[in-house]
């Protein structure tokens, strides 16, 4: 089994665009897709009809859920710019993805933790521009009971591949639209190969038109996001 694992693209249209173009060279069965889709000041819903448009295996992350109401706690501002450029098919879309899912009997697919689509799993959550690996007992003690070889999860932005003692495995792709703390602009995702001896993880780093990514966020009101789109050197600070 050979599958393409995608995160946070936050509306990103030309970097999930470099994305599905790299993964379109990958011959994998499937594309799964770990939320927070919309949320972004670049091209929310065309970044949306390209997902719709994969029939990929779709969950929701927070920011998808404060896109769909804008009145629960922790909606903000880009939330309520990426819902004013949906129409009703787009949101009746998001409003109807599972907080999580499983693909076949191996794989798991979170945002955050398996319980809670806001709480960061292989990274603790920033410190200015510092993110750290949680210990081995929490991040395991998260995995609650779930009988699953692979879990994915997305969430922090923060590519890590963590296997457990027992054997299994805890994979974040990183995001495709929104990088922080990498050093990087490049949009990231994983393939995901389960071969005989078990899963392999290839966590990879696409370039795209960045610069015109940020162009387009400036243009629709939010010029901080430039740090984040064209360098990737940033913490979330920046985006506010
Ligand atoms: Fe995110």
């Amino acid at each position: 089994m050979r599958v393409a694992v995608i995160s946070d693209v936050h509306g990103n249209l030309p970097a999930l665009d470099a994305v599905l173009d790299d993964i379109a060279r990958q011959g994998v069965e499937a594309v799964l897709c770990l939320g927070d889709h919309v949320s972004g000041p670049v091209d929310p819903s065309g970044a949306l009809d390209r997902l719709i448009g994969l029939s990929a295996t779709c969950i929701a992350g927070n920011h998808d859920r404060w896109t769909v109401d804008l009145s629960v706690k922790g909606s903000g501002k880009i939330d309520a710019f990426a819902r004013s450029t949906l129409n009703e098919t787009q949101l009746a879309w998001l409003a109807a993805l599972p907080a999580t899912a499983a693909y076949g009997d191996e794989v798991f697919l979170c945002h955050g933790t398996p319980a809670d689509d806001e709480t960061p799993w292989l990274d603790e959550f920033y410190n200015g521009r510092s993110t750290t690996l949680p210990g081995e007992a929490e991040v395991t003690e998260a995995t609650g009971s779930l009988d699953y070889e692979l879990l994915l999860c997305g969430h922090t932005h923060v590519p890590r591949s963590v296997r457990l003692a027992d054997g299994r495995l805890i994979v974040n792709p990183g995001a495709v639209g929104m990088q922080l703390v990498q050093g990087s602009p490049d949009a990231r995702y994983a393939i995901m190969e389960r071969r005989a001896g078990g899963w392999h993880t290839m966590l990879l780093s696409v370039p795209y038109d960045h610069e015109e990514a940020a162009r387009l966020a400036a243009g629709n009101g939010f010029p901080q996001w430039a740090a984040s789109l064209t360098g990737g050197w940033v913490g979330p600070e920046s985006l506010r």
